[in-house]
């Protein structure tokens, strides 16, 4: 089957929030997910993550907008003329029913013959790496093992689109680190359009093609997770893609090619800055952590810090410096090699001005 695109065109969905009153879940939001494509979105609780999807599916109408999945305007079809396959953060299975009876189901409502739906209970199984479990009823499964279930039970009615609600977020920590694999595994193996909703960074950045990063009803960028985080248009993105630095900055001066910013009591020159900043301008600049450098050399030229705090991390140690003009993050990767600096000590902080990110509204 050939994959689809999906299109959101001008969505819009109000509800009636008991407590809030009338809330705008999804403002005005248009997306693209191109066939095959796997494009997640992304944001803080109650960003209107859930409200987008379930739109998709149709469990929820848009108050504006059209939807459209290939070339079919579907925002008037009901949720199961959509063929649509939609795996929850609960798993939703049947709990009184078998694994083979819980896979089977869409195809037993679609009349599919008894040895076809055999045939393809077994094959999608297998795919998840569930062949043998068919006899099993959920309460005797892992969460890990249930949620391929899930799983297999949105795959096996061969949808046109594949779409997931923070389908790892009951699972531990590593399963869900393999588990995201395996989804991404299964969604390029079968090619189907896939859009997945979460509030975890990380795993947004793990699994997809493209991420949506959604505030407050609104997609306010979308892009590779590199893109994102290299290049985020938004102070919103900036500090929800991975963790940054955000300190206030005054321009110094300004011309056509660079920038000169007083910045923790110090002058920093910076090429290809964005049009518009006037000297006297204050603005927010953002470093991310691991951009900081640490040295216990402290010479003339560096700035220095004193240590607040030390979270000891493996691979990594993080800091929070002491600046006298604020505070600053900065992480240090592989400690075993080249140590670690204690609580209270005085180190030398190297601050490139390549890392140092002004955004285009100047950041406010
Ligand atoms: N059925 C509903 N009735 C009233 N308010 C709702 C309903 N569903 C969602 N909302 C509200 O819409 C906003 C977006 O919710 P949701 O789409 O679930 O966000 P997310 O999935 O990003 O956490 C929230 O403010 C939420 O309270
Ligand atoms: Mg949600």
């Amino acid at each position: 089957m050939e994959a689809v695109r999906i299109r959101l065109e001008k969505i819009q969905k109000t509800f009636i929030h008991r407590i809030k009153g009338e809330v705008t879940a999804v403002d005005n939001v248009s997306l693209d997910v191109e066939p095959g494509e796997f494009l997640t979105l992304l944001g803080p609780s109650g960003c209107g993550k859930t409200t987008t999807l379930r739109m998709i599916a149709g469990f929820e109408r848009p108050d504006r907008g059209r939807i459209f999945i290939g070339s079919e305007d579907v925002t008037d079809l009901m949720a199961n003329q959509r063929n649509i396959g939609f795996v929850f953060q609960n798993y939703a299975l049947f709990p009184h029913l078998s694994v083979f009876e819980n896979v089977a189901y869409g195809l037993k409502v679609q009349g599919k013959e008894a040895a076809e739906i055999d045939r393809e209970v077994a094959r999608v199984l297998e795919l998840v790496g569930l062949a043998g479990y068919e006899r099993q009823f959920p309460h005797q499964l892992s969460g890990g093992e249930q949620q391929r279930v899930a799983l297999a039970r949105a795959v096996v009615i061969e949808p046109r689109v594949l779409l997931f609600d923070e389908p790892l977020s009951n699972l531990d920590a590593k399963l869900r680190v393999y588990m995201r694999s395996e989804i991404r595994r299964l969604q390029k193996a079968l090619a189907i359009t896939a859009v997945y909703v979460t509030h975890d960074q990380e795993e947004a950045m793990a699994i997809s093609d493209h991420i949506a990063v959604m505030n407050e009803g609104r997609i306010v960028q979308i892009g590779t997770a590199e893109e994102l985080y290299m290049k985020p248009r938004e102070a919103f993105v900036a500090q929800f893609i991975g963790r940054i630095n955000t300190l206030p900055a005054e321009v110094r001066e300004f011309t056509d090619g660079t920038v000169t910013l007083a910045l923790l009591g110090r002058s920093f020159t910076l090429s290809a800055p964005p049009d518009g900043l006037v000297a006297g301008q204050k603005i927010q600049v953002f470093i991310r952590p691991e951009a900081v450098t640490l040295t216990r050399e402290i010479g003339r030229d560096l700035i220095t810090g004193v240590v607040a705090e030390r979270t000891f991390l493996g691979e990594k140690a993080d800091y929070l410096l002491e600046m006298g003009e604020g505070r600053l993050s900065a992480t240090a990767y592989d400690p075993l090699r080249h140590g670690t600096f204690s609580v209270g000590e005085k180190v030398g902080v190297g601050i490139d001005p390549g890392v140092i990110h002004i955004l285009k509204e100047g950041g406010r």
